[in-house]
């Protein structure tokens, strides 16, 4: 199963779901082939076929579904007018598409065309849309869609960078949360040690006690004598003593 059919699956599926007792959908399918311009489409009302459309034929569109015979003949003609038109639109997206992609016309490429909508009809008639897609496909890919409500077209490669950059501001952001986390630690941490500091402070001044150690370090140091240099624990009892005085 292509990357496409299994969209258009999804499609399908997605849009067989909405369509509830107010909710209705209608869905274009344009399949045009390099090799002689042969346009076929099909529309789906509700997830149910109601017509065929094949350029190629003497008699291009066909009606699917009984009720389709019995609309009026101009609201017939228009839309298979347009379906001439959007033909003609879509040989020439092919063509851009061959040549953007160097491939020629006899290899047989083929851009097919989804476009539909999806709406919820209210009490007085009135119509909501809800979804809409616009997308193309060529050979089997996603080739591109337009997004009807930012009104922009985005190519799968892009949606992926956008996801990706999506994806790199929330680590971004739950990083700089961390970052907020690790210093609001950081500031309860100093809270404590200050605390801890005026606390300690209060009972004796380690600082004057530090310059009193070293002075008298020195003090003793001056004296290269055996009675300096007594055993490591009596000077360690010494330098202690000196702390605490
Ligand atoms: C479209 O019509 C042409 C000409 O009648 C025919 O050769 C072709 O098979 C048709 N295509 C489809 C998909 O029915
Ligand atoms: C088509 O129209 C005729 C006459 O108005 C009506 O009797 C018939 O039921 C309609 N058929 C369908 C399938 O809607
Ligand atoms: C379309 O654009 C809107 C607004 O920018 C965004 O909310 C929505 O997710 C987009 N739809 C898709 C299918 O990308």
């Amino acid at each position: 199963m292509t990357p496409l059919t299994g969209f258009i699956l999804f499609l399908l599926i997605y849009f067989l779901r909405a369509v509830s007792a107010d909710k209705h959908s209608l869905l274009y399918l344009y399949t045009i082939q390099s090799k002689n311009y042969d346009c076929t489409a099909v529309t789906l009302l509700n997830y149910r076929q109601i017509d065929f459309y094949n350029s190629s034929s003497d008699k291009p569109r066909t009606a699917k579904q009984n009720w389709l015979m019995n609309i009026s003949e101009s609201d017939w003609k228009t839309r298979t007018e347009k379906l001439q038109y959007d033909t003609q639109l879509l040989k020439k997206l092919l063509d851009t598409q061959i040549n953007e992609f160097r491939n020629t016309h006899s290899d047989g490429h083929v851009l097919q065309w989804r476009h539909g909508c999806e709406g919820e009809q209210s009490s007085d008639g009135s119509l909501t849309v809800l979804n809409s897609i616009n997308e193309f496909g060529y050979d089997g890919e996603d080739l591109i869609q337009f997004n009807c409500t930012s009104k922009t077209w985005i190519t799968p490669e892009e949606k992926k960078n956008r996801e990706r950059e999506e994806e790199k501001n929330r680590e971004r952001e739950e990083k700089k949360n961390r970052e907020r986390e690790e210093e609001k630690n950081r500031e309860r941490e100093e809270e404590k040690n200050r605390e801890r500091e005026e606390k300690w402070s209060r009972i004796f001044n380690a600082v004057k006690k530090c310059l009193h150690c070293e002075e008298m370090l020195k003090i003793y140091l001056q004296y290269k004598t055996t009675d300096i240099t007594q055993s490591n624990s009596e000077y360690l009892g010494v330098v202690i003593w000196v702390i605490l005085v």
